[in-house]
């Protein structure tokens, strides 16, 4: 057992687990299926064959409880994983909190966040079924950075849209997929029909992750050599990212604890899911373990204010009608800084737990995360991305309650990535110029309704 003033509790590459968790096995009832917008019917493998592997349409239905995870992945795996747990010992000093504390965290990959889990077994097995490009969509940039590491392991070219408001605004993370060999352009772009449609009529428009998803959905759907990589939301991505949770687990007996609480940040839900996941199937199994928090923005709070209905993934309607808890498909967020975070809609596994009561969420001010964020910064030494500390400030409050109740609570958060290239967002916090913005439930309702009457057929 680790000796109680351990900062890490690492794992040896040898000891880094080699299959992916898939909840779906052990869930007492399954979550409600895809369905295609023209037929209301549940989605097949053939509608997801224009832009998905085989490998990958079959992960995202299957309820086989472990799936292998193929030695090429594991081996690029092992350039950062397994990823540490951390006690953090300064922090609680600073709160003087009987809490014991734990955060895993995945910002040493080479993109900087959890988002290669996934990214690299997508570009496998695309490239493995003979495809030669993926093309995806990126906001603030974490998820572009991490598909063009991936492609570049394994020799397929990465053609990422950039909402055009980061592309001129953001310029670090462009520049590092260029170095990682990525393609990208500002979106809306004159190179696809949806791009020159938004152009025509707006010249100057700043782009949205709507508009950028259709552009590359339609440059894989148009292309026999090319595919789309998704970064969050699906099962296969949950699946993928598993095994953040499975190393905690690991890494928690070393620390000869068990976890009373464990707490992720939701934008999609992939990375809360893959670090809770593991804990679940325990808890199922032994009728008692802890409980699982999401933490998520009051701006774009989609579990604790949304409604759970059957919606589209994305603004422009290509994808298929998802049951989840959605805020309406058109729903604009605040420009938070957050951006990871800014999704009208949640995974519909992650929102299906919810339903089932199996997982708690809580929506955070802005200003909240930030002080978290420093906070952390300031004893922790790492400066957090702004999506994480949406879950840092979720433990502080949990941290700080124990103070009261003299309670040794042991609290696992997840750490999903730095803020490296993320401090203006701080820089905009430290100088005061961070607003915070709620939703009453009526305005919620009706910005769902709005979005929900514009579906093509009302699913059941
Ligand atoms: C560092 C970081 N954390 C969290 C998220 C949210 O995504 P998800 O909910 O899929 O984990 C993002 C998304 O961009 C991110 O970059």
């Amino acid at each position: 057992m680790a000796p109680v003033n351990t900062h890490k509790i690492t794992l040896d590459e040898s000891e880094m687990p080699t299959r992916w968790y898939n909840i779906l096995h052990d869930l007492p009832t399954p979550p409600p299926p895809p369905l295609h917008p023209a037929t209301g019917a549940p989605v097949g493998p053939e509608d997801l064959a224009a832009i998905f592997p085989m490998d990958l349409i079959l992960q995202e239905v299957t309820t086989e409880k472990y799936i292998d995870i193929p030695e090429e992945v594991l081996d690029v795996y092992r350039l950062w994983r397994p990823s540490p747990l951390y006690r953090a010992h300064n922090l609680e000093k600073a709160l003087g909190t009987p809490a014991h504390i734990y955060y895993k965290y995945e910002g040493v990959s080479p993109a900087g966040s959890h988002k290669p889990n996934t990214d690299v077994a997508q570009a496998f097995y695309n490239a493995k079924a003979g495809v030669r490009k993926l093309t995806t969509e990126t906001g603030a940039g974490q998820w572009g950075t991490s598909l063009a590491f991936a492609c570049a392991q394994f020799g397929i070219e990465c053609e990422v849209w950039q909402v055009r408001a980061s592309y001129d605004g953001k310029p670090y993370r462009r520049i590092m997929i260029e170095t990682l060999g990525g393609t990208i352009h500002p979106s809306p772009s004159t190179l696809t029909a949806s791009g020159r449609a938004v152009l025509a009529e707006h010249p100057d428009s700043p782009g949205s992750l709507g508009i950028a998803i259709s552009e590359a959905v339609e440059v894989a759907a148009g292309d026999p050599n090319a595919n789309y990589a998704l970064g969050s939301v699906l099962n296969h991505v949950l699946l993928h990212q598993s095994i953040i949770g499975e190393e905690t687990l690991l890494q928690l007996a070393k620390a000869g604890e068990t976890a009373d609480l464990v707490i992720g940040c939701a934008g999609g839900g992939s990375n809360f899911g893959g670090l809770i996941t593991p804990f679940l199937r325990e808890k199922l199994a032994s009728g008692s373990g802890p409980v699982l928090r999401a933490a998520e923005p009051a701006s774009c709070p989609s579990l604790t204010q949304g409604t759970y209905a059957y919606d589209y993934g994305d603004v422009a309607g290509l994808t298929p009608m998802m049951k989840m808890h959605t805020l309406g498909h058109d729903f604009i967020p605040d420009p938070i800084h957050a951006g990871g975070l800014r999704y009208h809609g949640m995974s519909p596994l992650i929102s299906h737990l919810y339903e089932e009561r199996l997982i708690e969420a809580v929506a955070v001010p802005q200003s909240d995360t930030f002080a978290a964020g420093v906070l952390f910064a300031r004893t922790e030494g790492i400066v957090p991305a702004p999506e994480s500390t949406h879950a840092l400030a979720a433990m502080l409050a949990e941290a700080r309650a124990a103070v009261e109740t003299g309670e040794e609570k042991v609290i696992v958060v997840g750490l999903s990535g730095h803020g490296h290239l993320d401090l203006p967002a701080y820089e905009a916090y430290l100088h005061g110029d961070l607003t915070d913005h709620s939703w009453s439930d009526t305005e919620l309702q009706e910005s769902v309704a709005r979005a929900l009457a514009k579906l093509p057929v009302a699913p059941a």
